[in-house]
């Protein structure tokens, strides 16, 4: 609110208004009237200057009007006036400089977090049902492999009987096997003799030949089963046979198992990044836009500023007038038009950071990215591993826990972080 008053006669009540008209004045007047003894500077530190002085400097000044004093009072004011301009440049600056902060806090977030880098995120779900399929694939293997060891367990057992049988019937007779039992009936003829021997070899031969082919067929069904199981090294190394397609499948799905917790892992640590930009993101939008912060209070400090150079370079007008007329008609129409004066206070303007389509994008949606319980937790494992692979029958999960439990991604807990 600013005065304009006609008449030339009523420069105190002019200047006064004038004066009245800063901002800053009503603070002193406000704070004078709390305490006389208070300097403006106690309530407004940024502005370490008594605008009661000046106003009673005003006031001395048309006390002084066509007095020698005069000229030594509109130097004096005329100081304070030059140092009130400097001190609402400089606010002017800080004010700047605040938004400008303000600002660059919060397009700084962005740099929390890049979208672009993200892209390639996985699905954690799709590729753990992919290794799910593996370890069925394993366990069914397994299951072939121990139905081998079965089958070679039972040819073992058969292996070692048939080779006792074979190793008694393997004998030389003991000494005086073949003596004449004199007492038998059979024996009352030689030719009951020969034919009881023949009879009694023929037979023990027979069944030599069938332990030994027995024993035999018995050591190379093991033999056989044994390849199978173990290929021709006919060892279990791994190489070779069942086995080794068990322990090839294996190692494929522990490929697959690393692939499911590093994406597990990526989404953690995607979404830890995503959570602290979209708090800096909240805030210091907030800290610039809202209500009553940063933008609109630089706005409206920018506007007092104005008003209050506009008004000092007024005052000063007035006193270029008393310097030049001392009194008289003329120093009361240059007073007058002094009212009149608009100066070009555009150089105090704040410019607005966020004018210039300089706006950040908006990426807080990632936080609707789902995240995943971290690798080796019990939660994950029984989602994305038991549920999965022991879904139709448990005994998968028995046949491939012991692999899968040990967790494999790059962020998994340390040895040392697990509970005792
Ligand atoms: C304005 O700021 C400048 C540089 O910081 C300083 O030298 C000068 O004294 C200040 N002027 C006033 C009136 O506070
Ligand atoms: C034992 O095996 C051999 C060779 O296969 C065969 O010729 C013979 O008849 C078999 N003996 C018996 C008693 O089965």
């Amino acid at each position: 609110m600013q005065s304009r008053l006609p008449c030339g006669g009523c420069t105190i009540a002019a200047i006064v208004a004038i004066s009245a008209s800063l901002p800053l004045l009503e603070a002193a007047k406000a704070a004078s009237s709390r305490s006389s003894a208070r300097s403006y500077a106690a309530s407004a530190r940024s502005v370490p200057m008594s605008l009661e002085h000046l106003e009673t400097a005003l006031l001395a000044l048309e006390k002084q009007r066509g007095t020698p004093e005069l000229a030594g009072t509109v130097t004096e004011i005329d100081k304070m006036v030059t140092e009130m301009k400097g001190m609402v440049r400089n606010q002017s600056k800080l004010t700047q400089q605040t938004i400008n902060q303000a600002w660059s806090d919060f397009i700084s977030c962005a740099g929390l977090y890049d979208i672009d880098s993200r892209s390639d995120l996985q699905s954690v779900d799709s590729i753990a049902r992919v290794h799910a399929n593996c370890r069925l694939e394993e366990s069914g293997k397994k299951m072939i492999l121990d139905a081998c060891e079965k089958e070679l367990a039972v040819r073992s057992a058969s292996e070692l009987q048939r080779k006792g049988e074979f190793d008694t019937l393997n004998q030389f007779p003991s000494s005086g096997f073949c003596a004449h039992h004199t007492n038998s009936q059979q024996y009352s003829t030689v030719r009951g003799y020969i034919k009881h021997y023949r009879d009694h070899f023929a037979s023990h031969l027979l069944s030599w030949e069938n332990a030994f082919n027995a024993s035999t067929d018995a050591t190379k069904a093991k033999l056989h089963t044994l390849r199978d199981c173990y290929g021709d090294d006919r060892t279990k190394n791994g190489q070779g046979g069942k086995e080794e397609a068990l322990v090839t499948k294996k190692v494929d799905c522990q490929k697959l198992q690393r692939k499911v917790e590093d994406a597990a892992c990526d989404r953690i640590a995607h979404r830890a990044d995503c959570v602290s930009y979209a708090k800096c993101y909240e805030s210091n939008h907030n800290a610039y836009f809202a209500s009553g912060q940063t933008k609109e209070t630089s706005i409206q400090q920018s506007g007092k500023q104005r008003e209050e150079y506009r008004a000092l370079v007024r005052i000063k007008c007035v006193l270029d007038a008393y310097a030049t007329y001392q009194d008289g008609p003329s120093l009361s129409k240059s007073i007058s038009d002094c009212q009149q004066v608009q100066a070009d206070v555009s150089f105090l303007d704040i410019s607005l950071p966020d004018e210039a389509d300089a706006m950040p994008p908006d990426n807080t949606a990632c936080l609707q990215h789902s995240s995943s319980e971290k690798p080796g937790s019990e939660s994950f494992t029984t989602q994305f591993y038991q549920s999965l692979i022991a879904k139709d029958d448990s005994t998968h999960w028995d046949n491939t826990k012991d692999d899968v439990l040990t967790c494999k991604g790059r962020c998994c807990p340390l040895p040392t972080d697990a509970t005792v």
